[in-house]
């Protein structure tokens, strides 16, 4: 990784002519277990992966700040109340995003302007949370250069809000807080009502398990629109079923109020609260017997997600069914779904086969090359130099 926090002071003076006061990164995620549960108020189980963005920042002594990046050319320049406007390219609103919305929570009378250079290896667009960890990365950065004091709760909380006002997704809080809170080796339990984690450590390399993350490069054009419906029918669901979020409802009130739903706001509602369950299932035999019985939890989860909550698409069903086919304990689609990635448990000896067979899946079904790298759980947001 060296070379990126290279890549990170070496673009930062280039760009600026001065050096960078720090560099801060921030990872994507993959999501172990526990989909579309956390604008619900339930549990998610996901982890930070080995991928990560960098950022090199400076004070620049003034109300302006300046964004660049190494994927994209030009440096944006804007002052906080222009974040949100059309003139702003969106990878920018996200640094923008954050910094707005940690200025406007935390108002000081100090010009708050920053040069900022991003690099990242987390892939973009394959719902692995590259924005999360943009959001996360200048998030741990302004709270040490505006010396804000603020817990990786509140940081969270920050990029969830960036993300909900000023980016305008209605997305929940896990993807931050995995990469705020993610632990090598070990995934993260969630609970997405009081927000309290516990660290779940995973131990795949002494079972000789690979968690490998298969890109399917769908472009899912979607997504937006339908993230947003599903969450609006979970939450008409829980008015109708009398509470406050489908976090409240267990199977035997949803068994009670399946009058009140029609069929396809009750398979939503069966999902969010099979899903919660299953969560905790996994943390359990996690911690009881090891991942090598995880499998089957992964997969109920995918069949729940293509069946009821209806997000995975023919790619992403494809990845798992052969996946499975071919020797993976388990696997399931992760993150929001209508396209990106899927994980799939496997063991050592049968990685190769899994990858071959996938691609030639896709061949044989004239989809474009998917991208396949192993993941490894890794540390969350952090200071990596001065
Ligand atoms: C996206 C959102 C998350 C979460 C997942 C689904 O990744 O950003 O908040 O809702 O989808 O679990």
């Amino acid at each position: 990784m060296a070379h990126l926090l290279d890549s990170a002071k070496a673009g930062f003076l280039t760009t600026y002519g001065e050096p960078a006061e720090g560099v801060w990164s921030a990872p994507g995620r993959a999501n172990l277990i526990g989909e579309h549960t956390d604008y619900n108020g339930g549990f998610a189980l996901p982890l930070a992966i080995d991928r990560r963005t960098w950022v090199a920042v400076r004070c620049n002594g003034t109300d302006r700040f300046r964004v660049a990046s190494a994927m994209y050319t030009g440096v944006v320049e804007a002052l906080l109340s222009e974040v949100g406007g059309d003139q702003i390219p969106k990878w920018a609103t996200y640094v923008l995003g954050m910094a707005a919305v940690l200025d406007a929570g935390y108002p000081s009378s100090e010009p708050r302007g920053v040069d900022i250079f991003v690099v990242s290896d987390v892939p973009l667009g394959a719902g692995l949370s590259s924005s999360a960890a943009l959001e996360c990365s200048v998030g741990v950065a302004l709270n040490d250069l505006w010396n804000l004091g603020l817990s990786r709760t509140d940081l969270a909380l920050a990029g969830q809000r960036a993300e909900n006002t000023v980016v305008g997704a209605p997305t929940g809080v896990m993807d931050q807080s995995a990469s705020l809170k993610g632990k090598a080796d070990s995934a993260i339990l969630l609970d997405c009502r009081s927000n309290e984690t516990e660290v779940v450590p995973l131990g795949l390399r002494a079972d000789h398990l690979v968690l490998l993350i298969v890109d399917t490069r769908e472009e899912h054009s979607h997504a937006d629109n339908e993230y947003a419906e599903r969450r609006a029918s979970c939450e008409k669901a829980a008015a109708l079923l009398g509470v406050a979020q489908l976090r409240d409802v267990d199977e035997e009130l949803l068994k009670a109020g399946r009058h009140l739903l029609d069929d396809e706001t009750y398979r939503r509602v069966r999902h969010v609260v099979s899903e919660d369950a299953r969560v905790l299932e996994t943390v359990r035999v996690l911690r009881d017997s090891g991942p090598l019985n995880i499998g089957s939890l992964l997969t109920q989860s995918h069949i729940s997600l293509r069946d009821d909550f209806e997000v995975t698409t023919q790619r992403l069903n494809l990845v798992v069914d052969v996946a499975l086919a071919h020797g993976a304990i388990g696997a399931r689609m992760t993150g929001g779904g209508f396209g990106g990635s899927a994980i799939a448990l496997v063991p050592e000896n049968c990685v190769d086969e899994v990858i071959n067979a996938i691609g030639l899946a896709f061949v044989a079904a004239g989809y474009g090359e998917p991208g396949f790298f192993r993941a490894v759980a890794s540390d969350g947001a952090r200071k990596e130099s001065d």
